[in-house]
Parts: structure tokens; C-alpha cells; sequence
């Protein structure tokens, strides 16, 4: 039986997981009963309850799911622990590196009808349709760190393998093969050799796949085009921390961060989650956006389960929910009626 692990975790993530959880209820119909829907404890409410923010029989629960459904985990509650025990690090970091997450995929698309809301202008944003792949478990964020004392000196090390750039851009090409056929590389290549070692791979495999173009840009180049001119890219590709910086910067290109959705992957199993963070500022009070939410169900649906036509409903059910004028606050403009969580989910089951 397909198991699903739910992970509501803090603040906002209490209310959209359940709202995601009764969408992808909705939309499997009878299928629903060939499902185990298990909820797990994890980050702030974690510590609270049983002293870890990433408890064991957690992590076991998502090492046997197929695939992880995430909420948001944090907040000032924690803020003073230290690092390794906060459930930023402790369960976000514990989980993708515990089940080897390694790629993190996140869909940029600009809806038309939510083109007013952004920041940038309309031409710019008209019809940005993009994917961004980062590496999740490798790089800078990974490599040997230290301090020292006398001269006060500190350094981290960027570090990648083989296996581990070829495993990352092989998901780009694959990605690139089944969308517009464009896959650009993104690394630092006229300075760092992790990078030189990328761009090497990158050109080695991009002959098993012809049918697909492959281009390279160095990372301030490509901070620059997301800006300039989003529209030219299908797919990106790039390390962790270049990626981490440049997915932020590509995020605010799909107007909300209640939008944003993510799955990380490890072959066909997943963790998935939206993009933003656990809101305390608007917790408790039915205000969250749970599209992010329900559209990284949509990709659990697509990337774990195969089950395109699912996904593609909710995308659907969503998009159409948006044109019909529905709005959470974070969408809101002057004059636009305002809906809850619930509502917003119930508006997306209506159409469902
Ligand atoms: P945040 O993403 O939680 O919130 C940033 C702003 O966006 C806030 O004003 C919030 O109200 C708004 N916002 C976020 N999601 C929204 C939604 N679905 N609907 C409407 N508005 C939304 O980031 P912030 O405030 O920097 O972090 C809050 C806590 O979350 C911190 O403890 C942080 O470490 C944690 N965090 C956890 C993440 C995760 O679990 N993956 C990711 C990012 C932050
Ligand atoms: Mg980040």
C-alpha cells in the first residue's frame, strides 16, 4: 500500500497540510482507500512534545513512506536553541540529507491571472513558465567547515563528486527532454573547480541527450537574466547554494510566495512541501494561502505516484479558482474579496 507520511509541523503548516490532505482526498475519489495517510510529528511541536525536533520514529516513518508531505517547521518559540537542535536544521536539514534528497525541483509559472500582484513589470512576466533544479545535498552547505583562533579565520569547503553532479544533471536533462527541450547549466566556472568539474560533466552527458540544448551560464549572469528577461529559460540546473540564492530571486517571478511549490527527490520518492516558512505572523487565524501547498500535493501526486492526470487536475482546480477572482490576503489587491484557508481549499474542491 502507497504510504503517504504528513508532516504538518509549525505555525501555518497546522492549517494547510489538512487543507492539502482533503484535495489530494478529493481528487483520488475511491482510490483514496488504496492510500495510508499517516501523520508524524516534526520540528517545533516535536521538541515540545517529545524533546527532538526530528524524532526517530519520524524519520523511520519517512524512510518507509513513498513519499513526505511537509508543512513548515519553526519559529521565535525556538529561535535560542542552538543550531543543531533548532528544527530548521535538525529536521529540514535531517530530513533531506537522512532519505538523500538530493534534487529539488521547484516550478516557477506566472499565472496570468495573478500577473498584477507581482512587483515586475507585466511584458516581463507574461507567459514565465520555468523549472529550477538545485542540488540538495552536496556542495558548500555540506563540506568541511572550521574556525580558528589566532589569526580569527574561518572557512567552508565547496566540494562536489562526480556521481553527485552527474545524479543532479541527469535530472536536468531528463526534465529538459519531457518540457521545452532547454536545459541551461548554471555554475561559476572562470573561477571554481567544482564548477570547471560541472560544466565538464554537463557537456559529457548532453550527448546522450541531442534532442535537448544545452547552454551554460556563469551564476551572477544568470541572477541578471532571471531579471531581465525570465521567459528565455525551461529549465535551470545548478549546485546548492547557487541554487538556494537564485530559486529566492526566481520565486518572487510567480507573484506570491503562498504560491511556490517544491519536491525534493530521490528517485521516484519524494518530500514535498511549499517553498515558504511556518508565517507565526499570521498563524492560528484561518489567513494562510494553502495553494503552495496544494500544488506541491499536485507534484507528489505527478513525481511519486505517476499519476499525471491527478496532478494536473489540481494545477487545474487552482488556476481556474484564481481566475474566478479568489484571493488570499498575501494576493490581495485593494477591493478584492478576501478568503480563509478553508475557504480558499474549499473554493479549489468546488471546482475539483
Ligand atoms: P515565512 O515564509 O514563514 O514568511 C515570510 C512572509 O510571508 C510572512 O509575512 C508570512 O506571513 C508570509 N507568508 C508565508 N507563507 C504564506 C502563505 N502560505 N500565505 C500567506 N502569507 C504567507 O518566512 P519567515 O517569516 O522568514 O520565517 C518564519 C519561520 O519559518 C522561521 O522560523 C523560519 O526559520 C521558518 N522557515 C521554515 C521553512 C521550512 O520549513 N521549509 C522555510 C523558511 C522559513
Ligand atoms: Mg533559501
Amino acid at each position: 500500500m502507497p504510504k503517504i507520511a504528513v508532516l504538518p509541523g509549525d505555525g501555518i503548516g497546522q492549517e494547510i497540510i489538512p487543507q492539502a490532505v482533503r484535495v489530494i482526498k478529493a481528487v483520488l475519489g475511491t482510490k483514496e482507500a488504496e492510500f495510508e495517510f499517516k501523520e508524524y510529528l516534526v520540528g517545533g511541536v516535536a521538541i515540545e512534545s517529545v524533546g527532538k525536533a526530528l524524532p526517530d520514529e519520524t524519520l523511520r516513518a519517512c524512510q518507509e513512506a513513498d513519499a513526505v508531505l511537509l508543512g513548515a517547521v519553526g519559529g521565535p518559540k525556538w529561535d535560542h536553541l542552538p543550531s543543531p537542535e533548532r528544527p530548521e536544521t535538525a529536521a529540514l536539514l535531517g530530513l533531506r540529507k537522512g532519505l538523500n534528497f538530493y534534487a529539488n525541483i521547484r516550478p516557477v509559472r506566472m499565472l496570468p491571472s495573478l500577473i498584477s500582484t507581482s512587483t515586475l513589470k507585466e511584458e516581463v512576466l507574461d507567459g514565465v513558465d520555468m523549472v529550477v533544479i538545485r542540488e540538495l545535498t552536496g556542495g558548500v552547505y555540506f563540506g568541511e567547515k572550521g574556525r580558528s583562533d589566532n589569526p580569527r579565520a574561518a572557512y567552508d569547503t565547496m566540494s562536489y563528486s562526480e556521481e553527485e553532479i552527474r545524479r543532479i544533471l541527469i535530472k536536468g536533462f531528463e526534465t529538459a527532454q519531457i518540457r521545452g527541450k532547454k536545459l541551461c547549466s548554471v555554475d561559476k566556472a572562470n573561477v571554481l573547480e567544482t564548477s570547471r568539474l560541472w560544466r565538464e560533466i554537463a557537456i559529457e552527458l548532453a550527448k546522450d541527450y541531442p534532442e535537448v540544448e544545452l547552454t551554460h551560464l556563469l551564476v551572477d549572469n544568470a541572477a541578471m537574466q532571471l531579471v531581465r528577461n525570465p521567459k528565455q529559460f525551461d529549465v535551470i540546473v545548478t549546485e546548492n547554494m547557487f541554487g538556494d540564492i537564485l530559486t529566492d530571486l526566481a520565486s518572487m517571478l510567480g507573484g506570491s510566495i503562498g504560491m511556490l511549490s517544491s519536491a525534493s527527490l530521490n528517485g521516484t520518492k519524494g518530500m514535498y512541501e511549499p517553498a515558504h516558512g511556518s508565517a507565526p505572523d499570521i498563524a492560528g487565524k484561518n489567513l494562510a494561502n494553502p495553494l503552495a501547498t496544494i500544488l506541491s500535493a499536485a507534484l507528489m501526486l505527478r513525481y511519486t505516484f505517476a499519476m499525471d492526470e491527478e496532478a494536473a487536475r489540481i494545477e487545474a482546480a487552482v488556476e481556474k479558482v484564481l481566475e474566478q477572482g479568489y484571493r488570499t490576503g498575501d494576493l490581495a489587491r485593494p477591493g478584492d474579496k478576501v478568503l480563509g484557508t478553508v475557504e480558499m481549499t474549499d473554493a479549489v474542491l468546488a471546482v475539483l
